[in-house]
Order: C-alpha cells, then structure tokens, then sequence
C-alpha cells in the first residue's frame, strides 16, 4: 500500500518504483492503438490533447484524422480562417477549444516562429492551455517528468490514496498534483501520464472498477479498505427540465437567414438560423413574432418544418423549427453577431451545432 491517505505520509520509494514499472508494463501490453500515441510531433500531441479535453476517446479518433489531414502543421492551421476551423470541429462541443487552438497556432507562428516552444512559461500564455494541457505536452512530446490530472487519472490516483473527500476540493486538489509529480516516471514521463489515463478508461472505471485486473492493486488503498465503489462519492442526480424552443427558417427569393452567434458563450462564433426560448404559456407562433422583432424583420409565418429534440446540460429541449416568408426590414440583432441569407445548399460550409445541423439537413434536402 501507498499509504498516502494521510498528508504526513510520504509515499514509500520502494512502492512509488513499483508503481511505475507495474503501470508501464501493463501500459505496454493493454495500451490501446490511438493515433496520437508514440507520435513525436508536439502539434498532433497538443491538437490530441485539446479534443481529448470533456470528450471520449472513441469520439476524438475521427475528428483528429480529419483535423490533420486538413492542417498537418501549425503554419497550416495559423493560416485557416476560423470558419472552416470550426466547421471541422463541429459536433465536438466545447467550441471555444478550437477558437483558442487556432489563436494559438497564430501566436506560436507570430512568437515562435511556428515551432510550438518546450518551455512551460512560454506555453502556459498561449491562449487556452491550462496546467494539464502544458505538462501533458511536456511530457508527451518533450519528455519532461510533469505530472497531470484529469478526469481519469483523478480516479485513479483518489482511489490508490484511498481519498474520499469530494474531489474537487482544492486541498484534495493539490494533494492529487503532489502524488501525480511524486509517481510520474522519470524516464517514461509521457507514457507513464497517458497509462493512467488509460488505467482510468479501461480498469478503474467510475462504475464497476475491475480491480482483480488491475496492476496496481497491491498498492490501492481503496482496494484495501474496500471502499473503490465509493469514491468517488455519487453526487445527486441531475434533474432534467423540459423547454421549448422555435427557430425560423426565414426565406427570401432563393436564400435563408443564417446568423452568427456571439463569441462568448455557448456555440460561440457558430452560425443557426435564429432561435429563441418559448415562455411558459407561449404559443411557437407568438414567440417567433418575438423574434423577428428582435432581428428587425417582418415577415409572414408559414408552415411547422419540423421538431426536433436535444439536451443541453440539464435541458431537455423541443426545438420547432417554422417556414417564415420575408415581406420587410433589415437585419439588426442584439444578440447575434451578424446575419446572412444564403442558399440552402450552402449550409454544408457553416459551421453549426449538432441540432441546428438536422435543422439544415431538412432545408438542404428540401432544396
Ligand atoms: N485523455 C486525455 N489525454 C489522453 C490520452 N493521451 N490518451 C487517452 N485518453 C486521454
């Protein structure tokens, strides 16, 4: 055992050299084939590192193949526009992660002559790299022994020191940084930091841990105390609220209205065709006269397109989408950045979220 449950305790050697070698030797024969592993290039372990940031991995594999392929190098992706950037991350969620990559490549070939820098000052200002993204790069691509925490490897490491405190707590915070810096290996730092990772995916997953595969159970406090199912502690269960929402599909001539989302929040600098919340007790219809309204447009409302369903954190939403006709105004909006009307067929270069997306498929394939 570690024991590292009591602050007092420094981890034992012996032990923190048998947890090193018994997590790279089962990393080495369990080790799933991604196709950022045992690359050397810093910009595919950065790209990688970023997509894998609140998403699966099975989700990310395609949508790094593609990302490469179409910005093999950071000069490639400082020269895109940030439309076609986020039109390749659409449906990965959390769109301010591309916006913050593409500025960064901008300022990696502004500053550093477009060689991504192995210093963690120099990465730590680069726009959105946190403490997790810096030493995943440093340890992956440069070699450094930096430690990281995330999602998984937090697991891993509450229930090797038996932590059960609610583990986002700063001091449990910072206890899980000082034993993650304690472990990492000192000659296989980048591996030893994704073998945790994959530990967490593969064998000591949130539900079910399966200990009796588990290379580290000799030295698992929880394992011991036989308290693995309990950390960490199940919070309450979320509860879901249902709400409705209306969209147009406003029409002139040959062309629909598409508009731009602001940058902060939600689908930020993402396009859709205009949306707005349905108050309890309001009709779709009235709502949508709301909306025009807003958007400085009059306009004849049409036939139901279609409804479609979504969740979002804790909403579960109707979304219906309305034929409108335009008869009148000019487009001016407080709340979207910019407006433009464009053929249906050209949806297909805008980036949208994943329901407006449906929303768009049925006005593409209706013409
Ligand atoms: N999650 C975050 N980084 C990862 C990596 N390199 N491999 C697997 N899962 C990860």
């Amino acid at each position: 055992m570690l024991a590292l449950s009591r602050p007092a305790v420094a981890p034992n050697c012996l032990a923190v050299q048998s947890v090193r070698r018994r997590l790279l030797s089962w990393f080495d024969r369990h080790a799933r084939k991604l196709p950022w592993r045992g690359s050397a290039d810093p910009y595919a372990v950065w790209v990688s590192e970023v997509m894998l940031q609140q998403t699966q991995v099975a989700t990310v594999i395609p949508y790094f193949r593609r990302f490469l392929q179409a910005f093999p190098t950071i000069q490639a992706l400082a020269a895109a526009n940030e439309q076609d950037v986020l039109r390749l991350w659409e449906g990965l969620g959390y769109y301010r992660r591309a916006r913050s990559l593409h500025a960064a490549a901008r300022q990696v070939c502004d500053l550093h002559g477009g060689v991504l820098p192995n210093q963690p000052d120099d990465l730590r200002r680069l726009p959105g790299l946190g403490r997790y993204t810096v030493n995943a790069i440093l340890s992956q691509a440069f070699g450094r022994p930096v430690p990281i925490v995330e999602a998984n490897s937090r697991r891993v490491l509450c229930r090797l020191a038996g932590l059960r405190g609610a583990s986002r707590a700063a001091a449990t915070e910072k206890r899980l940084w000082d034993l993650a810096a304690t472990l990492v290996s000192r000659h296989r730092p980048g591996d030893f930091n994704q073998a945790l990772m994959e530990l967490g995916a593969l064998v000591c997953t949130a539900t079910s841990p399966r200990c009796h595969l588990c290379p580290l159970q000799s030295h698992c406090a929880a394992r011991c105390l036989g308290i693995e199912n309990d950390i960490p502690p199940r919070g309450p269960r979320l509860r879901l609220e249902n709400t409705q929402e209306v969209a147009l599909a406003l029409r002139r001539a040959d062309r629909v209205l598409l508009v731009q989302r602001p940058q902060q929040g939600r689908w930020g600098g993402l396009w859709e065709l205009p949306r707005r919340a349905i108050a309890p007790n309001e009709t779709v219809e009235a709502a949508a006269c709301l909306l025009l309204e807003e958007l400085g447009l009059r306009a004849v409302l049409q036939h139901e397109v279609a409804t479609i369903r979504y969740g979002v954190t804790r909403f579960r939403v109707a979304l219906t989408c309305l034929e409108a006709r335009h008869r009148g105004g000019r487009f001016r909006s407080g709340l979207y950045r910019r407006g433009r009307w464009v053929r249906p067929a050209e949806l297909v270069n805008f980036p949208l979220s994943r329901p407006q997306r449906r929303l768009a498929d049925f006005l593409a394939d209706a013409g």
